[in-house]
């Protein structure tokens, strides 16, 4: 398996990329920012994805993108294809671009949302950790992803403050600062972000339901 830094030479692959994030998206039933091919051969082109390829075959993705002028950065659209799964390889896809991120943007708070334990957990081992919204980019264009994402009423709703999704992210000052004073980071408590998505489940879709009625 190979995990590189993506080019132009991979734009063939930008079809099967981006029907993979929108199957899976059907299967879970929940939301999605939906991408183009255009949009993923852009990312390509500036260096900014991360494929994996087990020999010619697509494996994963992944990508950056950048916020606030570049003060804010993101790594999205994380796909591994369902006969890679659960091998280690989202994980090891993340921390790729997680370093390429740190690296090519080393003053930028690194943050994402989502409402995938897999991928709250992966984040959480990197260093992230849960935040509210307020604490992410502002940058409209942003939030402007969520707009193709079934749940993008409970974010409007919420005037932008909560919505069914986590928010996680990674500042590189507050790292510095904990690793002087040497502090420990608990483990990854499955079971709270469990029960926090159900909270939210319960409290959105109720309201829905009510305000449907
Ligand atoms: C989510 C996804 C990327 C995980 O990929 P993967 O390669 O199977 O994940 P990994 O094998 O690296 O697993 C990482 C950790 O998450 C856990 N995990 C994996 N899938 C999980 C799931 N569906 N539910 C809960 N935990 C899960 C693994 O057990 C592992 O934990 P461990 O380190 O304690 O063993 C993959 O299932 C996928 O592409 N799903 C559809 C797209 C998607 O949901 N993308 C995320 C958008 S935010």
């Amino acid at each position: 398996m190979r995990i590189i830094i993506a080019n132009k030479s991979h734009a063939s692959y930008a079809e099967i990329i981006c029907k993979n994030i929108e199957e899976s998206a059907k299967v879970r039933g929940t939301g999605i920012a939906r991408r183009t091919p255009e949009y993923i051969i852009d990312k390509m082109e500036k260096g900014n994805a991360i494929i994996a390829l087990d020999g010619e075959k697509f494996a994963g993705f992944c990508y950056i993108e950048t916020w606030s002028h570049e003060k804010y950065v993101a790594n999205s659209g994380l796909i591994v294809h369902p006969d890679y799964r659960k091998q280690g390889l989202a994980k090891d896809i993340k921390q790729v671009i997680f370093d390429h991120s740190r690296k090519k943007y080393p003053h930028a708070k690194i943050f994402g949302i989502t409402t995938g334990l897999a991928v709250m957990k992966i984040n959480y081992e990197l260093g992230y950790q849960p935040v509210t919204f307020s604490e992410l980019t502002d940058d409209e264009s942003f939030w402007k992803g969520c707009q193709t994402c079934k749940n993008y009423d409970v974010l409007t709703r919420t005037e932008h403050k909560m919505c069914l999704c986590t928010g996680m992210l990674y500042d590189p000052e507050k790292k510095a600062e904990a690793k002087k004073k040497n502090n420990k980071v608990s483990k990854f408590n499955d079971k709270a972000f469990q029960r926090l998505k159900h909270i939210k489940q319960t409290l959105f879709y109720k309201k829905e339901k009510a305000e449907k009625e």
